[in-house]
């Protein structure tokens, strides 16, 4: 199945992209994880400037990306994107994309919560460069500090400060809330209650999963 986990910052999208790749065996494409592990390179630094004030990177940019990604051998029978499309014309452009593999999208996860709630998660994430998402109080790895999964130093990210989060959800309702809509409109979306424990949550998804035909 070809999936999208659409929702705003810190609705849980990471964290439930990472279930779900593992109860499918589906690659989790996350566009925010492609761009920090670039930073280094001039992509990645160029990218950090638009990501430390919490605004879009420019579509010409993730559109390269993903086309690129997707166009790799993991990818063939099914992804999860997670952070992508977030604008209308990287939605359209992966129309094409994906026509040019004779593919198409089967669902559309909307994850919903309440901003309030949402700055709450954001403030107290800490993540790690494998990908792996923690929170202080309502998901700590098991050594403080230290991934669960491969046992790198967890990082707090650059755009988690309070300015920065403001930004994003300002962004986010500006620019990627429109998508709601689009994928509506196009019988692909379901919505999901993100408001829940990840658990409960990870279960719903599953099941709107299943019911899907294929
Ligand atoms: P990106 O990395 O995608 O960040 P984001 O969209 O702001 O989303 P987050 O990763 O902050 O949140 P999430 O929904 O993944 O939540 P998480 O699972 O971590 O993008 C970063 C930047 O890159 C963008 O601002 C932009 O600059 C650039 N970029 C990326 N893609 C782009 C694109 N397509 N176009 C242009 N620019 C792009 O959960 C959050 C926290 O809550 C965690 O601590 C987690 O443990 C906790 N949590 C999760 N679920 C629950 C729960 N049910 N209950 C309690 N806590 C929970
Ligand atoms: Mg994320
Ligand atoms: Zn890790």
């Amino acid at each position: 199945m070809n999936i999208i986990l659409l929702g705003p910052p810190g609705s849980g999208k990471g964290t439930q992209a990472a279930l779900l790749s593992g109860k499918l065996r589906t690659p989790h494409i996350s566009t925010g994880d492609i761009l920090r592990a670039a930073k280094g390179t001039e992509l990645g630094n160029r990218a950090a400037e638009y990501m430390n004030r919490g605004e879009l990177v420019p579509d010409s940019v993730l559109i390269e990306m993903i086309r690129d990604r997707l166009s790799q051998a993991d990818c063939a029978k099914a992804f999860i994107l997670d952070g992508y499309p977030r604008t209308i014309p990287q939605a359209d452009a992966l129309v094409d994309i994906l026509a040019g593999l004779d593919r198409r999208l089967d669902l559309v996860l909307n994850i919903e919560v309440p901003d309030a709630e949402l700055i709450t998660r954001l403030s107290a994430r800490r993540v790690c460069k494998c990908g792996a998402t923690y929170h202080l109080i309502f998901n700590p790895p098991e050594k403080e500090g230290v991934c669960d999964r491969c046992g790198k130093r967890l990082y707090h990210r650059d755009d988690d400060k309070e300015e920065s989060i403001k930004n994003r959800l300002s962004v986010y309702k500006k620019q990627t809330q429109p998508l709601i809509d689009y994928y509506r409109n196009l019988g692909l979306l379901a919505a999901i209650d993100g408001s829940g424990s990840i658990e409960q949550i990870s279960g719903e998804i599953y099941s709107v999963v299943k019911a899907r035909p294929e």
